[in-house]
């Protein structure tokens, strides 16, 4: 009897015991196994475009440690091919890029192209990041923005979708930069400065503080920018003087010619 008892009571320890050492770390080893799965998985990427600024996105992507799994390009004929295993065909395919799958990061450096192209798909979206760029930690920045070596963006800045901010670019504190933005090399940005979607600053341009570019403007290389641009200019030279007002066919076609309903408010 004595013994039945000692012995039940050993049994029931070594459950205890097995319950401890045995059932627990199973369960986490589990956990840690499809936590790393999911990890292995998301680190596949594609990219939609397969031109000289796909083949930028990807090296930086490599980098990364991402695993560039697709580029996809939609015209049947590009000028050159920058990447390997590009799918593509002989009629216009934009149709049969998938939604669903690995994130994606489009890889087209027309700001109209990658809009149009970003409003055409509903997949989920990458981010990257060079390992030489700087971003401060406030910094907010959108789906399918991509930042180049060497850029810097000081605190608070917001950065928005589909943006590319390029080499070198240097974008100071409390900008605001809309959907689409392409900041070019070396451009840089003084603090506060608003730049609204799909505008391209050129490469070495300077925007001084507080300045505000409108919709869809371009800024010429090496222009410096004293005074707030409307939407769909066009500027260049130091200081900067406005050459063009008018919206290109391509920027028609993309915003139907929608006066937007919050026009950008100018510094008077
Ligand atoms: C601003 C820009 C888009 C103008 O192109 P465009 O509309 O074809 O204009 P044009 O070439 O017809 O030039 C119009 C006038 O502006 C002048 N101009 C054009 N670009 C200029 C610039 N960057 N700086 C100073 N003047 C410039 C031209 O000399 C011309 O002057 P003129 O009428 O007295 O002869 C283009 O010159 C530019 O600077 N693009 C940015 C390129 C860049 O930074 N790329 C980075 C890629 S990563």
């Amino acid at each position: 009897m004595i013994i039945c008892r000692i012995s039940s009571k050993i049994i029931n320890l070594v459950l205890k015991f097995k319950d401890v050492i045995f059932i627990k770390p199973t369960h986490s080893i589990l956990k840690t196994q499809l936590k790393m799965k999911s990890n292995i998985e998301s680190k596949k990427i594609r990219i939609y475009g397969a031109g000289g600024h796909s083949k930028v996105i990807s090296e930086v992507l490599e980098e990364n440690g991402r695993q560039v799994v697709c580029a996809f390009e939609d015209k049947p004929k590009i000028k050159f091919k920058a990447l390997e295993g590009v799918i593509t065909s002989k009629e216009n395919n934009s149709n049969k890029f998938s939604n669903s799958g690995e994130p994606v990061i489009i890889g087209i450096g027309k700001n109209t192209s990658r809009a149009k192209v970003a409003n055409s798909l509903a997949c989920d979206y990458g981010k990257v990041f060079h390992k030489t760029s700087y971003i401060a930690k406030s910094v907010k920045i959108g789906k399918g923005t991509v930042v180049f070596a060497g850029a810097i963006i000081q605190p608070n800045a917001v950065v928005g979708d589909h943006v590319i901010i390029n080499t070198a670019a240097s974008i100071d504190h409390d900008c605001v930069i809309g959907d689409f933005v392409h900041i070019s090399p070396k451009a840089t940005l003084c603090g506060q400065v608003e730049i609204g979607e799909g505008s391209h600053i050129g490469a070495g341009a300077v925007i001084i503080q507080t300045i505000k570019v409108g919709k869809w403007c371009t800024v010429g290389a090496g222009a410096v920018i004293l005074k707030d641009i409307p939407d769909f200019s066009t500027v260049v030279g130091n200081p900067g003087r406005i050459i063009k007002t008018d919206a290109s066919e391509d920027i028609k076609k993309l915003t139907n010619n929608l006066l937007y309903d919050t026009p950008l408010e100018l510094n008077m």
